[in-house]
């Protein structure tokens, strides 16, 4: 059985998101797919390896494997794993994988999992992995569309995105990274996740020119928690010499930062759309 989850787009709230703080999210067109077929043992085929369950090269999928086997006893399976989205980049390739495994799993083995069943399972395989996390990655790979998370209203976004890659970095390290500088000054940064809290909320209304405003505002505040680093903020200042508006999209440090698109974008960006559909079960 082949499932399918798409990566995403953090337009506004990263981090801020782990605090209770509101983020806009879209899925976009880049897919992962996983097969799944029924086998005496446990195999993981993909770029980064063939391996067995193995929670070091295949964390979220070997998580995933643990977490359906106990609601649903398995002897083993075999998993092939194709990705469109860039890993470590961002754009949410962790939890398109943890998702598209679950639905294959529990479509190959006949225990059928609700779209929230397996949202539910993907927040904790997230967390078994990287110990926090807002859930914002399962839920947009799960029901695919663009919303204002956690409170799951639906908005529509009238702009595609062009989407610039940096270098492959960890969310986990960055998340800590932030738990550690609001540990030391937790009255500062309470103050700047409201602050986010207020972009991402006014977003939705907002036609591109106000959009790219709040772009370069929520970078700026990226930067003030600690997750853009000098390569960063020197690329981000040659790309607006260049006229464009970007902002780090994810966890920061490296990954990608994205701008709207209007006609333009940088050489190296590739332009990313909104994606409606979220998991579902491909054509074999
Ligand atoms: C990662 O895509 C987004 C973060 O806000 C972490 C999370 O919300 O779980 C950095």
């Amino acid at each position: 059985m082949i499932a399918s989850a798409p990566g995403k787009i953090i337009l506004f709230g990263e981090h801020s998101v782990v605090y209770g703080r509101h983020a806009l999210v879209s899925a976009i067109n880049l897919r992962c797919r996983v097969e799944a077929r029924k086998s005496g043992d446990f195999r993981i085929i993909s770029p980064l390896g063939v391996t067995g369950m193995d929670f070091e090269v295949h964390p979220y999928v070997s998580f995933a494997i643990k977490r359906f086997s106990e609601l649903k006893k398995i002897n083993g399976v075999e998993l092939v794993i194709r990705s469109d989205i860039p890993i470590a980049s961002g754009l949410g390739s962790s939890a398109a994988v943890t998702v598209a495994t679950l639905k294959a799993l529990s479509e190959e083995f006949e225990f059928t999992l609700s779209d929230e069943e397996i949202f539910e399972l993907a927040k904790k395989v997230e967390l078994d992995v990287q110990g926090r996390a807002s859930g914002i990655d399962p839920f947009i790979s799960t029901f695919g569309g663009a919303w204002i998370f956690p409170e799951r209203e639906k908005v529509e976004l009238p702009f595609d995105f062009f989407v610039f890659r940096l270098w492959e970095r960890s969310t986990k390290l960055m998340v800590e990274k932030v738990a550690k500088l609001r540990q030391r000054h937790s009255e500062v940064l309470e103050k700047i996740f409201d602050a986010i809290d207020a972009i991402a909320l006014k977003a939705p209304k907002c036609g591109s020119e106000d959009f790219e405003e709040l772009i370069h505002i929520n970078q700026s505040l990226l930067r003030a928690i600690g997750v853009s680093s000098p390569e960063i903020d020197e690329l981000i200042s040659r790309l607006e010499k260049e006229g464009f508006r970007v902002k780090l999209t994810g966890a920061g440090g490296g990954g990608c930062v994205f701008g709207i698109y209007r006609g333009k974008k940088p050489e190296e960006a590739t332009i990313v759309k909104s994606e409606k559909e979220g998991v579902r079960i491909e054509d074999s």
